[in-house]
Formats: structure tokens, sequence, C-alpha cells
């Protein structure tokens, strides 16, 4: 794998100050990771300023949507780290997304690779209050001129990184339950990260803010009766005592701390289910006071309690909640073996080498 640091970078690094306000996903690293695909072999891997693309109008990606992206973060709280979180399973998922809508694969070398990069040279920009972190955003488009319908036989891989801080503000959320739109169904594309997912969501998000909701719950395809996932996030509810996440099926998204999760809880000692989950029945449980807790998971959310659920003519189902939570001890669980707060007996934590000083001095050096 060849490797091409762009000697510009070390302006666009100098000149850089993080701002002391950050918010989720706006602030841009001054640098990114770009490889291109053609004739069917990865290209140089680069580290270049962060900077627009140019792109013919007619690259397949404007027009037939095949692009993909993961999510993903590097910590370095209280001068821990950085460490990255299992990046091998975004890998995993980037090839199943690739394989899904007819692009090449990406080589994990290549990808660990640049991931590591990108956070070693970002490393002086990560914010290192518990629960910051830098957001990492690897993504894969199409960019063969030709409008014909046909897969592209040109691709560009990118990762571009935000220094961020948690991305909800309030507390709790309020969880609309779609009953008209679906996000995926079955042999869709529901169980890849690929953009038209989201933005065949973007019209339920906006109905769900105009209603006072602050995301979308989306139910099965078929005939609305069970809980999916959220636009962003996996979802988990206690009932009874026990946690309770739906089953993946193959429209949901193989959430990475979704799977967490539940090997945290396991090794908690709590009762756990993994299986079909009712709207119905969980309305129910709600009202009788029997589901006692709800949260949403995911990267970018971590771990984020769900007030209750409504409906678009006003009704919610407020839950009850008794006692300890089990999703904030979830949470706390896992945001301390993400930053570096617990020993890691999972091996999941991999620590990021903070040798950007030396290899930016070399400028344009292949390493
Ligand atoms: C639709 C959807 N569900 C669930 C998740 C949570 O996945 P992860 O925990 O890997 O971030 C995400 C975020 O990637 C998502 O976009």
């Amino acid at each position: 794998m060849e490797i091409k640091i762009d000697p510009r970078i070390i302006k666009s690094i100098s000149k850089f100050n993080l701002p002391t306000k950050l918010g989720f996903g706006k602030t841009l690293a001054p640098v990114m990771i770009s490889c291109s695909y053609k004739e069917e072999k990865w290209g140089t891997l680069n580290l270049v300023p962060y900077e627009p693309l140019t792109l013919s109008p007619t690259a397949k990606v404007f027009h037939y949507g095949q692009e993909i992206f993961e999510g993903m973060k590097a910590y370095r709280v209280n001068g821990q780290g950085p460490y990255l979180f299992r990046p091998e399973e975004n890998q995993k998922r980037f090839n199943l997304s690739a394989e899904r809508m007819a692009m090449p694969t990406l080589p994990e070398e290549l990808f660990i690779k640049s991931v590591k990069l990108l956070t070693e040279y970002c490393a002086p920009f990560i914010p290192d209050k518990s629960g910051d972190s830098l957001y990492l955003r690897p993504f894969m488009f199409a960019t063969e001129e030709h409008l014909g319908i046909a897969p592209s036989n040109e691709f560009k891989f990118m990762v571009v990184a935000s220094p961020s801080t948690a991305y909800f503000s309030s507390d709790a959320l309020k969880v609309l339950i779609e009953r008209k739109y679906v996000r995926a169904v079955d042999g869709g594309t529901g169980q890849a990260k690929t953009g038209g997912n989201y933005a065949g969501g973007l019209n339920s998000a906006i109905r769900a803010k105009n209603l006072g909701f602050s995301q979308t719950l989306w139910l099965d395809s078929k005939k609305r009766e069970f809980v999916e996932e959220m636009s962003g996030m996996n979802i988990f509810v206690v009932m009874k005592g026990k946690l309770v996440t739906p089953s993946l099926e193959n429209t949901i998204l193989d959430g990475v701390t979704r799977r967490c999760l539940i090997r945290l809880a396991e090794d908690m000692g709590v009762c756990f289910e993994e299986r079909a989950l009712g709207i119905k029945e969980l309305i129910e449980a709600i009202q009788t006071g029997e589901c006692s807790e709800a949260f949403a998971c995911g990267t970018a959310v971590i771990v984020t309690p769900i007030e209750g659920f409504g409906e678009d003519d006003g009704t919610f189902y407020k839950i009850r909640s008794k006692g300890e939570s089990i999703g904030s001890r979830l949470r706390e669980k896992l945001l301390a073996l993400q930053e570096g707060r617990e020993k890691d007996v999972y091996g999941w934590r991999h620590k990021v080498s903070l040798s950007y000083g030396e290899k930016a001095s070399e400028g344009g050096v292949e390493i």
C-alpha cells in the first residue's frame, strides 16, 4: 500500500484552532484521507488538507446514489489514547454495505490504516472531556462520468473527521411512532449504511420535529406491527426487569454499540432477550408500568434515554421509570472502556501512535 502525505497539511494543521464550542459534526478537522479506485484497483492513500472536491456533474453518485459510509470515534479523554474502538467492526460493515450497493470492497489494511493515520494527525484536536471525541466519517462514492444505469467503474474512498461533543444536547428523547412511512423492507438496503436509507427518512424527521419529537421510531414495512430502530440508532427497552432489543432480521442496521451493550449486559448479569418486539406490546407495557425504561444507542449518541413514544394525533406514552436505570449503567461501562478509564478485558480498544510530528516534518515522503 502506497501512502502519500501532502506537504500542505503542515500549514493546514498549524493554522487550525479548536473552537471552544464544538457541537456534533460541525467543526471539520483540517486534514482528510482520499483514495481512488480505477481499473479494478485501489490507488495511493493520500493524506491531504480538508478542501472541496471537483466532480463531474454526471458522476454516478449524483444520479443513482451509489454511496456508503461509516461512523466511528477516536477518544482522548484526560490525556489517554488516542483510542479507536472496534474499528475492524466498522471495516467489516463497510464492506457489507459495499457489496450490497455493488461497490468494490476495501482491503482491511487500507481502511484501518486510513482511520489510524487521520486520527494520528488529528490527535491535537481531539477534545478531552468525557463524552467528547473525534468523530470519523469514512465514506465511498461513485465517480464515473456516465448517465447509463449501471454500476460505476470508478470510486473514491475518503475519511473526514470532526472534533465533536455529544450528539444530543437534551436529556431524554421524545420519539414519534412512524405509522405511514418505512425505513427498510425485507430484501432491501436497510442493513447497509447507504445515503438513500437516510434521505428516505428525512420527511419523517421533519414531521417529528414539527410535532415536538426529536426522533422517528421505524416499524416493519409489512404490517407496521414490530419495532425496528430509529434513523441513526438501535433501540432497547426494559420490560418486567428484562432488557429487550428487536432481533435484526435483514432490515435493521447491525449496530456496533448494540452488540457491545448486549455483551456488557450479559457480563453484568442483566437478563436479556433479543426478539421481535410488537409496538402494541410496547405501548401496553408502558401503560401498565411493566416497561420501566427505553433507550437508544449508537456510536454518535452512545446511550441516550427515551422519555416516551407518541402518535401524530398528540397521544403520548410516557415511560414511568423505576429506580436504577440499566441504560445509564451500560452507558457508563461502555464509555469507561472507550475512553480508557477501565481495563479493556474485551480487546476492543486500539491505541493510535502519536508520531504525527515527525511524519509531518518529513512532508510528502512515502511511508
Ligand atoms: C440506522 C442506524 N441504526 C443504528 C445505528 C447504530 O450503529 P452503531 O452502533 O454501529 O453506530 C446507526 C449508526 O450507525 C444507524 O445509522
